[in-house]
């Protein structure tokens, strides 16, 4: 058992090392010189399609909606997200022309499956994005993306959301491509960012020893809101996951600008806030939003390579040009964080309370 681990403590914890291996698996050959290839579908995948649905449960969920922000901004195509389990009986309506993407780590999400059949059925193109093949999504999905994590023995899933991740930026990109939607610069500087997401995914000691040191005081209090804005949004709702699953502790991921809107009433000192705050991307936002979290005194630790002053804690984080590149390294830091914390608490981190590694029933 302890050899299968190569010596980490937890599967988990193995599993976040194994991140910045297995997304330069997950790119290997779709990455050509100038373009992202992909030898399971042609671009008549695109033909005629107007917009794109994407359906997952739990943490794909959170790679789907990190996608929505992608598809719209690089490929300029509409884009929604839906929890399987709400689609599958809201009678949606689907149109011909849209081209439904599920995720799905296990491929047999009982939910997503059926969400799935429900677009084959109307006749929507369908792919997925899967870590198993022969699994039973890949088996009807009109076309498989399969994320080459290996095998994910956490329940908590790490490599499986930064590789599906890495999977639906490329295919924003393909779209990109074919709707001409970003200029030759624009393009190839998304796909430098894309060669530096294994770097950006590696562990750094400096920080996994951080986060060790504040999950000692991060236990107690009355919850956790993480917050963040645009694809840190969803990171947030990641970050906050991870704790919940884990740790068995109070966690909300929010959008930082809704806060305003009624969270901020649970402001104290108890109340710990933990803030995505990238370089790259509407920093100037998600500052004053912290700052009016600060002055109502809520407790403030702040994930950015930038100095913030009315951070009550500080972890810091690199710096790069790509704010998807600030994404991946701030994942690692949540994952740590919520790892650290169960341990502390001495929860089993592997196989956490009432949960499953997948969820094949309703
Ligand atoms: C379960 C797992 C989660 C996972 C979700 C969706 O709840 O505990 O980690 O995100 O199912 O699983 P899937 O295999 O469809 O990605």
């Amino acid at each position: 058992q302890f050899a299968q681990k190569d010596g980490y403590r937890f599967f988990m914890e193995k599993e976040i090392h194994e991140q910045c291996v297995v997304t330069s698996d997950t790119m290997l050959g779709r990455m050509c010189d100038e373009k992202v290839d992909f030898e399971e579908f042609d671009s008549s995948i695109i033909e005629g399609i107007e917009e794109i649905k994407i359906c997952a449960c739990g943490t794909s969920f959170h790679a789907g909606l990190t996608a929505s922000y992608l598809f719209e901004r690089l490929a300029k195509v509409r884009c929604s997200v839906e929890i399987a389990s709400e689609f599958r009986y809201k009678e949606p309506l689907l149109n011909k022309n849209t081209l439904f993407i599920v995720i799905s780590q296990s491929g047999e999400t009982a939910d997503t499956l059926e969400a799935l059949k429900m677009a084959n059925k109307e006749g929507l193109k369908s792919i997925v994005v899967c870590n198993v093949d022969n699994s039973s999504m890949t088996r009807i999905a009109n076309y498989s993306v399969l994320t080459r994590a290996g095998i994910e023995k956490g329940v908590a899933s790490t490599k499986a959301f930064s590789t599906q991740t890495v999977v639906l930026w490329m295919m924003a990109l393909y779209f990109a491509q074919y709707k001409n939607s970003l200029s030759i610069e624009e393009m190839n500087s998304e796909l430098k960012a894309l060669r530096e997401v294994p770097k950006s995914l590696k562990v750094h000691d400096s920080t996994h020893e951080k986060t060790k040191r504040l999950s000692k005081r991060y236990l107690h209090g009355h919850g956790f809101f993480f917050i963040g804005r645009d694809v840190f949004y969803p990171l947030a709702l990641e970050g906050a996951l991870k704790l919940k699953e884990i740790s068995y502790l109070h966690a909300e991921g929010y959008p930082a600008g809704e806060m305003k809107h009624g969270p901020i009433a649970l402001a104290d000192p108890e109340l710990f806030t933990i803030a995505l705050m990238p370089q790259n991307l509407l920093y100037d936002k998600i500052k004053s939003n912290v700052e009016e979290l600060s002055a109502r005194d809520s407790t403030i630790c702040a994930i950015s390579p930038l100095d913030f002053d009315l951070a009550d804690d500080y972890i810091k984080t690199n710096k790069y040009d790509h704010y998807m590149l600030e994404f991946f390294e701030m994942l690692v830091v949540l994952q740590l964080f919520s790892m650290e914390i169960s341990v502390r608490l001495g929860n089993d981190v592997d196989m956490p309370r009432n949960l499953a590694k997948s969820v094949t029933v309703e």
